[in-house]
């Protein structure tokens, strides 16, 4: 698209040693520059920069190429960026793409993004202040000669970023809207990144169109991310692509790491097809993004219970974009940084190599807490792999899964896809959570959908309890509170318990916004109940709450027939009658109630989901 003589232009003008360079420790001998070679990462002076012919070649690997190639494949910019960077530097300007729409509305971010990038550099490269910066490089082991190939930065803790934006020209309408600066109130104008120490984000392209910038010392936040931008959404970038991607196609796979520092520490220890997420759990367009360049992932994420919690949503969100997914488990108390920090790319080497299947790993860890031995934990154990049964979108992924959870589980596979099929109108729900909320719709006191304030049940009783003594002192003696399960009841039966008769006028209450908004709606319609007959509403609401966990505890056990043996099963079956019986004699409103809802549901047409 820019025409060929622009080219031709462009490469003859280039500071070819002056660009490389910038990436790799040059030194002259005779009419070369010699270095040690970025992409075999060799340390002899192996590398040769030949400024007369414009090019660059490797006597070890035999890496070679223009200027151009050089950018393409050292930090996986496409052919025309490359171009366009190239002619930037000299100060040649490119004429947009005339042919087509005209000129792209964001090219003046662009520049301003890249023009920040140089700066905070140079900055980091020289600035006496940015002597703390890399000192704090130092201190975590990342050589001048590997921060200037990975393009870190600094950027300074005053304004002076912004003076030197607007010295080359660039506006500030610009410069807000490509996230590098924010008005105050008064509508002065301040740098977004200050004092810290900045790591540029690619677009797949290989063009510069965010920043992460880590704070020095202690202090919130830790990092600080440029703003959205109509050149940077979060969600649809992931740190290092535009590198990785080849390396990605080339290896069919990507290793996910959480953070930069990670990332870095992986890249300047040879490993290429790196990623992460920009501080966010990894969204569906990243995922997408994944599997446009590589079928299967390796997850390598902190051994902590966040990395873990992080791991398997990542996972799953991979496997609905039908990658396959491997979980690396690092020693406790690392992460990749600190691993390959102490250790070399050599301490990764066996933890890549013993990554093991997602779902593996969760039965593994599973079986360490020893779930799969008794029939309560079993069936639990069942609730936390059927979300990744059912993220798996590819059909061979889905039977494997299928099969081995049936055979860890002790179930059939027929009874175990029919569960997968009808859990999956309620995907999303977590996994533990399943059964209760199955009890509670099955009782009929709180729908499941609309989350509301509080049970009907529970709303009730707070009427009553709004009325004050006898109530109140009813309340305290027949409701255990453990019976209250929506925490806004749960929390104005607390506060009306210790309140007593004060809780009437309600005034000077200490209360959250849900409970606010409940007690409020309750008192609106407190005049109703003038007219009905309380003590009866009180016995049906006892009933209810008193009725609910005795009816929960049936549907656990419900439940936990499908990985029963039928030894168990016909255990199980028993219990279930027992709590039936007992529910009926002690509770036979709540216990009619129960069946009638039952029945009806039954009988609704299925895929109602
Ligand atoms: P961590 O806090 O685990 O950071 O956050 P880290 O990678 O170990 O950082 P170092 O080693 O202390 O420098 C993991 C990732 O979450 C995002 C960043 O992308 C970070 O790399 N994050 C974290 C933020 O975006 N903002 C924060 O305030 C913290
Ligand atoms: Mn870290």
């Amino acid at each position: 698209m820019i025409p060929e003589d622009v080219i031709e232009q462009v490469r003859e003008s280039a500071d070819i040693i002056g660009i490389i360079g910038e990436s790799v420790e040059l030194k002259r001998t005779g009419a070369d520059w010699r270095g040690p070679c970025p992409f075999h990462g060799g340390k002899n002076r192996n590398f040769a920069v030949i400024p007369k012919k414009g090019l660059f070649y490797c006597y070890k690997c035999h890496e070679a190429g223009d200027v151009f190639s050089y950018l393409m494949k050292r930090f996986g910019m496409d052919y025309p960026t490359a171009v366009r960077d190239v002619a930037r530097r000299s100060g040649i300007v490119i004429p947009e793409r005339a042919a087509q729409a005209g000129p792209d509305p964001n090219e003046p971010l662009y520049g301003a993004v890249a023009a920040a990038h140089d700066w905070f550099i140079r900055q980091l490269a020289e600035l006496p202040e940015a002597a703390a910066a890399r000192e704090y490089l130092a201190s975590r082991e990342i050589t001048p000669e590997q921060s200037a190939s990975l393009l870190l930065g600094y950027a300074s803790r005053g304004n002076a970023s912004l003076d030197a934006m607007r010295a080359l020209g660039i506006g500030d309408p610009v410069l807000l809207r490509a996230g590098l600066a924010a008005k105050r109130e008064d509508g002065s104008m301040v740098a977004r990144f200050r004092g810290r120490l900045i790591f540029p984000i690619h677009d797949q392209r290989g063009r510069v169109v965010a920043f992460g910038g880590r704070i020095l010392g202690p202090g919130e936040p830790k990092y600080l991310n440029s703003p959205e931008s109509e050149i940077f959404r979060k969600g649809r970038t992931l740190y290092n692509l535009h590198a990785a991607r080849h390396a990605m196609r080339r290896e069919e796979s990507v290793i996910l790491v959480e953070g930069y520092f990670d990332v870095i520490r992986l890249v300047a220890a040879g490993l290429e097809n790196v990623v992460a997420p920009l501080g966010t759990a990894l969204t569906h367009e990243q995922a997408a993004l994944i599997k446009r360049y590589a079928p299967g992932a390796t997850l390598l994420y902190d051994s902590d219970q966040a990395g873990l919690k992080a791991t398997f949503r990542a996972g799953d969100e991979l496997l609905r974009h039908e990658v396959r997914v491997k979980v690396a488990t690092m020693p406790p108390g690392e992460d990749p940084d600190s691993l390959v920090r102490k250790g070399g790319a050599g301490a990764l080497e066996p933890i890549l190599a013993d990554a093991v299947d997602l779902l593996e790993r969760k039965i593994q860890l599973l079986e360490r807490r020893g779930w799969f031995e008794d029939i309560e934990h079993r069936r639990e154990a069942l609730d936390r792999l059927l979300p990744t049964v059912r993220a798996a979108a590819d059909p061979i992924t889905r039977e494997l899964y299928l099969s081995r959870v049936a055979e860890r589980a002790g179930v059939e596979k027929r009874v175990l896809e029919a569960e997968a099929a009808r859990q999956s109108a309620r995907a999303g729900a977590a996994p533990a959570a399943a059964s209760e909320e199955a009890a509670v719709e099955a009782t009929g006191v709180a729908p499941v959908r609309e989350r509301p304030l509080a049970s009907r049940a529970e709303w009730e009783l707070l009427r009553i309890m709004l009325l004050g003594d006898p109530w109140l002192d009813l309340a305290r003696r027949q409701i255990d509170p453990a019976w209250i399960r929506t925490p806004a009841a749960k929390e104005l039966f607390r506060v009306a318990l210790g309140h007593g008769e004060r809780f009437i006028p309600g005034t000077d209450l200490e209360l959250s916004e849900p409970a606010f908004r409940l007690w409020d709606r309750i008192r609106a319609r407190q005049d109703e109940l003038a007219t009905q007959d309380i003590q009866s509403i009180f016995d049906g609401v006892w009933q209810k709450l008193a009725a609910r966990p005795l009816i929960i505890e049936y549907l656990k056990l419900k439940s936990q027939l499908v990985v029963g043996t039928d030894v168990e099963k016909g255990k199980l079956m028993d219990e279930m009658q027992r709590r039936k019986a007992e529910i009926r004699q002690r509770f036979p409103q709540a216990y009619e109630r129960w069946m009638y809802r039952r029945s009806s549901a039954r009988r609704r047409p299925p895929g109602r989901g």
